[in-house]
């Protein structure tokens, strides 16, 4: 089996289309997981990942890569803050927002505190997406560890986290802001009608073709001036082929 077999395989058998992926990078990062598991070819790590229920997991971890904080690049979440309260609440009081590709919660969260703050709980809805099913296991948890809240201001600490055995426990209040629900972003239709769609550090990995689909398909989801919110190495620079006008340095706005 070469490397193009294995993803063929691993769409079969995992349902991730690995084909999405920028494809250097990815091949590279594979072998060098091979070589941490100990396997020598492909055959034999295709072998290992068909009976081993931690490695299949240990796989999954890796490709998905769900490194995550609250509050990621906390400069532009002011700008994120801003944006919301000049150019979505004038109009709407009560938002749809997505957050894509949202790991272990700690964006939803860090938008559902936001909102909070600027328009109260209320009527709000804030789906949260992923890939992986066992990250988004922990993210209904809501618990998270000081290394992940760091960057949360401390009036939102104490507002809305208590503190059990080094362990930041989200309050019920903020927890029940946001829905979460497996979703591919490759593979899976997108809903339509949403104000924000917050989408950070999840397409770099993903090849050009695969990003122009992605990006067309949140203008198709967003409503008229409803905004896009990338990553801090995500700067889209044809964004108007996608519909968009700049709001802000990492924020796009739907025409
Ligand atoms: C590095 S994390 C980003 C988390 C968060 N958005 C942030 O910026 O802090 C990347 C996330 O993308 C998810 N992911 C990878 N491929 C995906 C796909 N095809 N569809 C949806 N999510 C995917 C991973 O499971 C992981 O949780």
């Amino acid at each position: 089996m070469d490397i193009n077999d294995f993803e063929k395989w691993v769409f079969k058998d995992f349902k991730i289309d690995l084909s999405a992926y920028k494809s250097n990078q990815l091949h590279r990062r594979i072998l060098s997981l091979m070589s941490r598991v100990g396997v020598k070819s492909i055959d034999e790590y295709v072998e290992l990942l068909k009976k081993d229920k931690d490695q299949r997991q240990k796989f999954l971890d890796f490709i998905t890569i769900n490194v995550t904080e609250f509050f990621r690049n906390p400069e532009i979440f002011d700008d994120l803050s801003k944006s919301i309260e000049k150019e979505l609440l004038p109009y709407n009081k009560n938002l749809k927002i997505w957050s894509a590709a949202c790991s272990i919660g700690a964006e939803p969260y860090s938008i559902a505190m936001i909102l909070e703050k600027l328009a109260g709980s209320g009527n709000h809805k804030i789906i949260a997406t992923d890939i992986d099913n066992t990250i988004l296991e922990r993210a209904k948890k809501g618990e998270y560890a000081l290394s992940e809240v760091k960057n949360v201001k401390q009036d939102f600490v104490s507002k809305h986290f208590s503190i059990n055995n080094e362990k930041y426990i989200l309050s019920s209040k903020i927890k029940s802001m946001v829905t979460f629900k497996k979703h591919d972003l490759i593979l899976d239709n997108y809903e339509k009608d949403f104000d924000l769609i917050v989408c950070r550090n999840v397409v770099i990995y993903f090849n050009q073709d695969i990003k122009n689909v992605i990006y067309r398909k949140f203008s198709e989801s967003l409503k008229k001036g409803g905004l896009l919110f990338v990553g801090a190495t995500e700067s889209i620079y044809n964004y108007k082929e996608y519909g968009f006008e700049k709001a802000s340095t990492f924020i796009y706005k739907k025409i």
